[in-house]
């Protein structure tokens, strides 16, 4: 269960050891204000775009994963870097920036359930059965950010990359393009964002992709069916993003006469099919920005950003695409008491909660983050 036991492989949270202030303390804004004044420009504050307004408040920056990643990258200045994120996020900003700079996750609970979906034994248990079928020469992985960093050196040590959901098509063409004639990639922990780029964004088809179980001999999969197959996606999913449905599309569409409907990939590939736009959390917010006044959207992503363009755009119409779907616990995490209790620990001189990577699984991780940094043409733009 997210948040209980101390597994540290995983992405999976342990318990928040800190004395909080009370969350119902009416003075935490003026001390977050404070903090944040005392400490300067020694400390740089990310906010992931599905931080709640209390936290994106105190964020220097925002963004998609893949523009915080080349955010940290681009502050060797700040002494620390207080990441409002989750957990392979805060890893990933403490493998791209210097020894000399520390990382801080407000609250270590902040993980990620698809991140967890993937645990590094598994992924080399599949590598091995790979080489077993005799595919592992032509297959290339690529991993999702929302990934641990032992899943993203594995990948750099495999001469692959990681890839958002901003640049996946880049990330995939590059990555079938050096699997060579007849090659594979190996997605993952994300089927749904691997099967939706391959098939609408690449043109590939659908009977090309295999699902890799991991929790069967085998991927559950026979070594013809891995022969035959061009993408071996994992078993994994978002749990929010897994719940927008057909239906939902549909009773919008209903509902609400000429709405346009945006998701972001993490959803299934049904629902994505039936959508006007599909986007990374960045493209979502500049669609809308540029949208007619006038016009109406249903959005698929995680509602603290929604309810954040509804009230930054009042001249469009902003709605959640589905009423059985709730926040993203993990991401929620992190709210104004911990980024008070994370910022003030700072100004007295103690560093809580640091995100520190193994210097070897970061050496490797940073592989695979180079090269998807280096792709051709790559920056923030979806
Ligand atoms: P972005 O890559 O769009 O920031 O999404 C990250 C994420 O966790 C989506 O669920
Ligand atoms: Fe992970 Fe989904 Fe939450 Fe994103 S929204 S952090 S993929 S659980």
């Amino acid at each position: 269960m997210l948040g209980h036991g101390r597994d540290l492989a995983t992405e999976r949270g342990v318990e928040c050891p800190g004395d909080l202030p009370a969350p119902s303390d009416p003075g935490l804004v003026a001390r977050a204000r404070a903090a944040k004044e005392a400490l300067g420009d020694r400390v740089f504050v990310l906010g992931h775009h599905y931080q709640r307004d209390e936290v994106i408040e105190f964020a220097d920056v925002t963004g998609d994963s893949f523009k915080l990643a080349k955010e940290a990258a681009a502050r060797p200045d700040a002494e620390w870097v207080v990441f409002c994120g989750v957990h392979f996020m805060a890893e990933s900003a403490d493998i791209l920036t210097a020894d000399t700079q520390t990382v801080v996750l407000p609250d270590l609970a902040a993980g990620c359930s698809m991140a967890d979906m993937a645990a590094i034994d598994q992924v080399e248990e599949c590598w091995d059965e790979l080489v077993e079928a005799g595919v592992a020469d032509v297959t290339v992985p690529v991993t999702y950010m929302n990934s641990s960093a032992a899943i993203k050196a594995f990948t750099g040590r495999h001469g692959g990359t990681v890839c958002t959901s901003s640049n996946a098509r880049t990330a995939l063409t590059w990555a079938l393009d050096r699997a060579g004639r007849g090659g594979k990639v190996l997605f993952l922990p994300d089927q749904h964002l691997g099967r939706n780029t391959y098939v609408r964004d690449i043109g590939g088809a659908l009977e090309d992709c295999v699902v890799w179980d991991p929790h069967r001999p085998m991927g559950g999969l026979t070594p013809e069916q891995l022969r035959d197959a061009t993408m071996i996606l994992w078993r994994g999913h978002c749990s929010v993003h897994g719940r927008f449905t057909v239906e939902a599309v549909e009773a919008a569409r209903q509902a609400i006469p000429g709405v346009r409907v945006i998701v972001h990939p993490e959803c299934r590939h049904e629902v994505v099919e039936l959508t006007d736009e599909v986007g990374s959390t960045e493209k979502i917010i500049k669609t809308i920005a540029a949208a007619p006044p006038g016009t109406a959207w249903a959005v698929g992503t995680e509602l603290n950003l929604v309810q954040r363009l509804a009230a930054q755009f009042p001249e469009q119409r902003v709605v959640f695409l589905e009423k059985n779907v709730c926040y993203c616990s993990t991401m929620n995490r992190i709210d104004l008491p911990h980024l008070v209790w994370a910022l003030e620990s700072l100004v007295d001189g103690r560093v809580v909660n640091p995100i520190r990577v193994d210097p070897d699984v970061a050496h490797w991780a940073r592989v695979a983050l180079d090269q998807m940094l280096a792709l051709p043409g790559e920056t923030s733009k979806d």
